[in-house]
C-alpha cells in the first residue's frame, strides 16, 4: 500500500469519551481532516454543546451513524462505540471499503466463542460480526507493528490491557518470567468507565475511596490480556490464566499497571529485567523505560501517548514486578488508534501525538 498524502476521517461515537478525545488529538494531526462526527442520542447537536472545550476548533454539527455518508466522506473511520453495538457499524463500514479502526472490545479477541462467553448477551448472544475477526490486526504497534501496515480493521487494544502487555511481554518473550501464576494488580481513573453517567462513578460515592471490582477472574479484560500473553510465549491462550484484579480510583484520567511474575532462574542479577525492557523498548518513541530507582506515576503522563515502565526484582520474595503508567484515554485508548493509523499508512507513527503530558 503506497502512503496517502492526507485522509479523511470520520470519527463515531463522538460524543463519547474516546471519541471527543479523538476529536482533539486529530486537530493536531497533519494528515488527517475530521469530516464527520457520529453518535447516537447527540445526533443533531452541535460538537461543541456537546464538548465545550473544542469550541471554536471543530465547527462541525453531530449526525447520526450512516454508511453510505461515511464512505462517502471519509477514507477512515474510528469506531468508539460499546462492544456488540460497535460490531455491526463495523461491519457496515467494512462492507464500504472504509478503514476502520475499533476502539471496543467487539475485534480483539481472535475466537469468535470466546467474544459470545465473555461479550456475548441477550441482545447479542454470538458475535455479530463474526467472518471480519480473521481480518482484525491487534493494535499495539509496539508488538504488531507489521501486521498494522495495510491493514483494513485495527482492533484498538483495551487500556487496562496495553499498560499489562507493554510491562510484562518483553519479560515474557525473552524468558526471563514464567507465563504460570501471573498476578496484574491494575489501577484506573473514572473515564475509564465512560460518559454515561453510574453510581459507581458519581463523585460522591467515588471521590473519597478506592475499590477492587470485578475481581476472581470476571473482568473482561482478562481474557484479552491473556491471549496477547499467550502470543508471547508462543502458547494457546488457553493455557495462560491470570489473576487480574482492577481498582477504580478517584482521578479521571490514568492506568497503573503492577504485574508480578516469578522468575524463570532466581539466580539471575537483579538488573536484568530491567535491562530486558530497555532492549524492547530502545526504539519505540512512546514507550519510556525510566531510571533505576524511579517508579512510574500516572501523573506524569497525563493528556499524552507516552507510557513509563519499569521493572524491579524483588530478591527477598523472588518476584519480578513490571509495573506501567499510561492515559487511558490516550495510549490506553484515542492516541493508540491515532499511531494505529499512523502505522497503517506507513507514517511516522508519531504524527499528531508529539503533545507533551500536562503537568501538574
Ligand atoms: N474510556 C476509556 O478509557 C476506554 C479505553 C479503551 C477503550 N474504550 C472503549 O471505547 C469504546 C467507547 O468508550 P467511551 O468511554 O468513549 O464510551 P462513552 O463515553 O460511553 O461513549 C460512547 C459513544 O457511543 C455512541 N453510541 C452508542 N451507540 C451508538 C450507535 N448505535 N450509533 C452511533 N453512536 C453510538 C454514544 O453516542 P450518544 O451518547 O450520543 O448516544 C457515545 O458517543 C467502548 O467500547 C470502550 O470500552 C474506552
Amino acid at each position: 500500500m503506497s502512503a496517502p498524502e492526507r485522509v479523511r476521517v470520520a470519527i463515531i461515537g463522538a460524543s463519547g469519551y474516546t471519541g471527543g478525545e479523538l476529536c482533539r488529538l486529530l486537530l493536531g494531526h497533519p494528515r488527517a481532516e475530521v469530516t464527520a462526527v457520529m453518535a447516537k442520542r447527540a445526533a443533531g447537536q452541535r460538537l461543541d454543546e456537546v464538548f465545550p472545550h473544542l469550541r471554536g476548533l471543530l465547527p462541525l454539527a453531530i449526525e447520526a451513524f450512516d454508511p453510505d455518508a461515511v464512505a462517502a466522506r471519509a477514507d477512515v473511520a474510528f469506531a468508539a462505540l460499546p462492544h456488540g453495538e460497535s460490531a455491526l457499524v463495523v461491519a457496515a463500514l467494512r462492507a464500504r471499503g472504509v478503514t476502520t479502526l475499533d476502539l471496543s472490545a467487539d475485534f480483539r479477541l481472535h475466537d469468535a466463542a470466546a467474544w459470545a462467553a465473555w461479550y456475548g448477551g441477550k441482545e447479542h448472544p454470538a458475535h455479530p460480526a463474526a467472518a471480519l475477526l480473521a481480518d482484525a490486526v491487534y493494535g499495539v504497534p509496539e508488538r504488531h507493528r507489521a501486521a498494522l501496515r495495510g491493514a483494513g480493521l485495527v482492533a484498538v487494544p483495551g487500556c487496562y490491557p496495553t499498560a499489562s502487555i507493554l510491562a510484562v511481554a518483553p519479560l515474557l518473550a525473552a524468558g526471563l518470567v514464567s507465563p504460570d501464576g501471573i498476578i496484574i494488580d491494575a489501577k484506573s481513573g473514572a473515564s475509564g468507565a465512560g460518559r454515561t453517567p453510574g453510581l459507581a462513578t458519581h463523585v460522591p460515592e467515588a471521590a473519597e475511596g478506592v475499590r477492587a471490582y470485578k475481581v476472581g477472574g470476571t473482568h473482561r479484560h482478562t481474557v484479552e490480556i491473556e491471549q496477547e500473553l499467550a502470543i508471547a510465549v508462543g502458547r494457546e491462550p488457553s493455557a495462560i490464566a491470570v489473576t487480574f484484579t482492577p481498582h477504580l480510583l478517584p482521578m479521571t484520567r490514568g492506568i497503573l499497571s503492577c504485574v508480578y511474575a516469578a522468575p524463570t532462574d532466581a539466580g539471575r542479577d537483579a538488573g536484568v529485567y530491567r535491562d530486558a525492557l530497555v532492549a524492547a523498548y530502545a526504539e519505540e518513541p512512546f514507550v519510556d523505560v525510566l531510571p533505576e530507582g524511579a517508579l512510574p506515576d500516572t501523573a506524569h503522563v497525563r493528556g499524552s501517548n507516552r507510557v513509563h515502565v519499569q521493572a524491579v526484582y524483588d530478591a527477598r520474595a523472588r518476584r519480578v514486578l513490571a509495573i506501567a503508567a499510561l492515559d487511558n484515554l490516550v495510549k490506553g485508548a484515542s492516541g493508540q488508534a491515532v499511531q494505529c493509523m499512523n502505522a497503517v499508512f506507513g507514517w511516522p507513527e508519531t504524527l499528531g501525538l508529539g503533545a507533551a503530558p500536562m503537568f501538574p
